[in-house]
This record gives C-alpha cells, sequence and structure tokens, in this order.
C-alpha cells in the first residue's frame, strides 16, 4: 500500500488523460470525479479506472474531446447522445442542462445514452445538490457481459446497475446522498478484493456454477464467468431492472442483450429527474423539514452489533475527512496505473505515484 495526496492523484489522471489527447477541461473533469470518487471511499470508481479508460481509448470504444448533443429536447424533456465520450464529460454536461431546466420549469426529466462510463453516480446527485435541486438517478450498464444475476438466478442477466437520489442541504453538502449498486457489491469492489488478496462479503458473489463464494477470484475467470448477487432479493433485483429500462430503453440506449454484451466497452444511460424546491416550498424550507427528519432516524436506539445509526451519504462525508491527505493504493493496481501511462506514452506521469 502507498499513501498518495489527492493533488498527486489528480495530477496522474491528467497526465494520462493529456495522453490521449484530451483537452484540459476534460483531463480536469475526469480527474474531479476519479480523485473524488476515492476521496469518497468509493476505490471501485476512483483512480483506478484508469487502465479501463486506457484500454477504451486504445481500442476505439472511448472518444476523447466529445461533447453531449441533443436528440430530444422540449424544454423539461430532453434526452443527449454521449458519443462514446468520457462520461465525465457527458454527465457533466447533462447535468449542467437538468440544473438549467429545472430552475427554468421547476422539474426536467433529462436522459444521456450511449455514453462511456459515467462513474460515481453520487458525483451527479452532488451536483444538483450544491445547485439546491433533489435529483433521482436511474442508470444502466452495457456493452460488456452482465454481471449480476437476477433474484434466483444463477447466472448473470445485468450490469450493477445504480440508483441515486440526492436532496439538497446546508451550504454544498447534500442533506442525503444514496448512491447505490444494485448488486450487493460494485464490480468495482470485487476487482478491489482481488487486488488486495481479500475475500469479499459473504452472499454477495456466485462462482461460475451458479454457487455461493467469498473469492473474488470467481468473477474474473473465463470463459465460465461468476455472477454479483443482486441487493435486497427479489426486490433489489426488480430496482436493477427498472434501472434498465428506465435508464437505457426508455432513452433509446443501449440495454444489455446477447448482442450488445459483444462490444467490449462500457456504456452508461442515465435517466435523471431534477426538482427544483424553489417551485414548491423552497429550499430553505425543504432543508430544515430534512434536516429534523435525519435527527430523529438518527435518534433510533441502536441495535446489538452495531454502533451508531447513519444517513445515507455520511460514510462519503466521513471518508472525505479522513482521506483529504493521502489516499492508499495497493501495489497491483499502482502497478496497473503505471503501465496505462506508458500506453499512452506519458511513461513520466507515474511519478505522481511514487
Ligand atoms: N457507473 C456505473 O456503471 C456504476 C455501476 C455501479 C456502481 N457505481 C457506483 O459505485 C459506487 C459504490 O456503490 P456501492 O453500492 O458499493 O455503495 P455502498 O454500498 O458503499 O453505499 C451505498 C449507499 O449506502 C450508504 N451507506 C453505506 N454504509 C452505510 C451505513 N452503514 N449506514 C447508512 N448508510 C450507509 C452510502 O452513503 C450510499 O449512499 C456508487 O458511487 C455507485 O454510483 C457506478
Amino acid at each position: 500500500m502507498s499513501l498518495i495526496h489527492p493533488d498527486r492523484l489528480h495530477s496522474y489522471v491528467r497526465r494520462v488523460c493529456a495522453g490521449m489527447g484530451s483537452s484540459e477541461r476534460e483531463a480536469t473533469l475526469v480527474a474531479d470525479q476519479l480523485v473524488g470518487a476515492n476521496l469518497s471511499g468509493h476505490d471501485s470508481h476512483g483512480v483506478g479506472m484508469v487502465p479501463a479508460y486506457v484500454d477504451g481509448f486504445v481500442r476505439k470504444r472511448l472518444q476523447v474531446n466529445q461533447h453531449v448533443t441533443p436528440v430530444v429536447d422540449s424544454g423539461a424533456l430532453a434526452v443527449f447522445d454521449g458519443n462514446s465520450g468520457f462520461g465525465q464529460v457527458m454527465g457533466y454536461e447533462t447535468t449542467e442542462a437538468a440544473i438549467e431546466r429545472a430552475r427554468t420549469h421547476g422539474a426536467a426529466v433529462v436522459g444521456l445514452r450511449n455514453s462511456f462510463h459515467i462513474g460515481r453516480i453520487g458525483h451527479w446527485g452532488e451536483q444538483c445538490a450544491r445547485a439546491g435541486l433533489a435529483s433521482i438517478h436511474f442508470v444502466n450498464v452495457a456493452g460488456h457481459t452482465p454481471l449480476v444475476a437476477p433474484y434466483a438466478g444463477a447466472d448473470a442477466r445485468f450490469g450493477t446497475n445504480p440508483f441515486c437520489v440526492a436532496l439538497p442541504g446546508q451550504g454544498d453538502r447534500p442533506a442525503v446522498l444514496l448512491d447505490m449498486a444494485t448488486s450487493k457489491i460494485a464490480m468495482g469492489k470485487a476487482r478491489v478484493a482481488l487486488n488486495k488478496g481479500v475475500p469479499v462479503p459473504d452472499d454477495t458473489l456466485l462462482d461460475g456454477e451458479g454457487r455461493v463464494t467469498t473469492d473474488p477470484a470467481g468473477m474474473f475467470v473465463h470463459p465460465r464467468r461468476g455472477a454479483l448477487i443482486a441487493m435486497g432479493e427479489h426486490k433489489g433485483s426488480g430496482l436493477a431492472i427498472v434501472c434498465e429500462l428506465l435508464g437505457a430503453a426508455l432513452l433509446g440506449g443501449l440495454v444489455m442483450s446477447e448482442d450488445s454484451m459483444r462490444r467490449h466497452t462500457i456504456i452508461n444511460n442515465m435517466l435523471m429527474i431534477a426538482i427544483d424546491p424553489e417551485a414548491i416550498t423552497g429550499r430553505d424550507a425543504l432543508v430544515a423539514e430534512a434536516e429534523a427528519y435525519l435527527d430523529y432516524v438518527r435518534a433510533s436506539a441502536v441495535r446489538e452489533g452495531f454502533t451508531e445509526v447513519l444517513m445515507p451519504g455520511e460514510p462519503e462525508h466521513r471518508s472525505r475527512i479522513e482521506r483529504a491527505d493521502g489516499v492508499e493504493v495497493d501495489d497491483t493496481t499502482l502497478g496497473e496505473l503505471r503501465a496505462a501511462a506508458k500506453v499512452v506514452g506519458v511513461p513520466d506521469a507515474a511519478e505522481e505515484l511514487d
């Protein structure tokens, strides 16, 4: 393990993106989100994604310096195409459009289709919350083999289809940020466990024979790859299916199928609903009501085996405080990051990791 200052990780990501030909703005948006994910405690969506992005670039699945283009635009309803561009740019531009439209109309339903990986969805919820808006995000993942088995299924049929809800709070910090994969653990968490040589939690993974295992290697064996288990039994499995249908089918985006999984890419589609509280009771009233309610929930007696009752978003907030001066990166990931810098002709970028 090495402890690396977030500024140096940020610089590493910017330099690798520049190696791929990204503009400074694009490189900064990518670095902001990836390092932000590490700071939030989600290493699965942090700088460890860089090798996958470099691979997407080399295979011409990821196009640099793209912008969203409108496909549908009727004011409060808009759909954008992400042109297989960096999801950090596509997510940012789509969310800016949703914020602007929600301020004009009180609410906006905005879709993004055909974007390369849009990373940690909470990042887009936080962008809305900073602007004073509440937001709901349904996301699917397509373009590669499915990773998650449906309830009662022994093999994978969908991606880790994330769902997110954010509500504005005091200042820049959301009052609530529920941001989750609909699998029990995110795929990146199995990768992180494999790289660290540690087991995954009980009852989160099936091996290639459909048996429950804690060995993350089960997820990476070809051709009989295992599957992540959907969260929340039949209810979580249902939410994952709804993310696929609202986040992609409704928008004309790529839905998981025998055909779409052969593209060897990481496509995300996202349906977001942004709501301006100023059009209803006002932001201050919402924040006051939300904080009073959250305090009431927090005051629940703590169950045996637990130490406290946390609200969605609190673990990420604490992680940001703890990691402000350094993020631990394991040796396998460091090796992959060094190799990725070489592939795009900027081996010196790896000096940021020393
Ligand atoms: N782009 C994609 O394709 C994609 C796919 C899947 C997941 N993701 C991202 O992966 C990240 C990780 O997802 P995850 O499901 O592993 O997250 P997680 O399980 O760590 O957290 C899920 C939610 O539960 C909350 N939470 C965590 N511990 C808690 C506790 N003890 N008490 C109360 N609340 C708690 C968190 O604040 C968060 O809102 C997310 O940011 C998600 O957006 C992205």
